[in-house]
């Protein structure tokens, strides 16, 4: 029998507890600044509100798309941007919200492309982390989670577009 599985990764409970702890330290690092929080279409949308909702400091939302992964499970390893920022960042503190990095690829790709638009600062949160999978290392200053090198859906990520609303992460097992 072949079919799909999903096993329970990180709980509901355990995602609400890290957003205020990743809010907490990002609220430490930017005391009385306004931020701009730049989420990373689709997979990070309930991320960026949840963390939004949570972060005690001023701060401006704005959205990117870039695509390398068609519909599968694995990277093309070519980055696109399929939708730029609105927002011109010269000057302004810049956190890209990330669901997941994985190869590396895709946010090596986003900080030197913001990088070169001078904000005054430009860091990165993750809730997901797959170190075993990096081919390339950029600077990540906040990490939500480490996980294993599993292909993980919900609370944003998907399968085929599928599974983005399940509002916990699950390993997604097949066969
Ligand atoms: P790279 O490899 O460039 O990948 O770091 C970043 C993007 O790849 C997607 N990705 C996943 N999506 N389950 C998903 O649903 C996964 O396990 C997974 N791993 C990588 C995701 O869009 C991420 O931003
Ligand atoms: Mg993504």
């Amino acid at each position: 029998m072949t079919g799909e599985r999903l096993e329970v990764l990180l709980s509901q409970e355990q995602l609400k507890g890290k957003i205020a702890e990743l809010a907490r330290a990002i609220e430490a690092d930017y005391k009385g600044e306004t931020v701009l929080l730049v989420a990373v279409l689709k997979g990070s949308v309930h991320f960026l509100s949840d963390l939004a909702r949570e972060l005690q400091l001023e701060a401006q939302l704005d959205f990117m798309q870039t695509s390398s992964y068609g519909t599968g499970k694995s990277s093309t390893g070519v980055v696109q941007i399929r939708k730029d920022l609105d927002i011109n960042i010269e000057n302004l503190n810049v956190i890209i919200v990330e669901d997941i990095v994985d190869t590396g690829i895709t946010l090596s790709h986003l900080r030197e492309l913001l990088s070169t638009r001078k904000p005054k600062s430009l860091r990165v949160v993750a809730l997901l982390s797959k170190p075993e999978s990096r081919k390339v290392h950029p600077s990540v200053e906040y990490i939500g989670f480490e996980i294993p090198n599993e292909f993980v859906v919900g609370y944003g990520l998907d399968y085929a577009e599928r599974f983005r609303n399940l509002p916990y992460i699950a390993i997604l097992r097949e066969g």
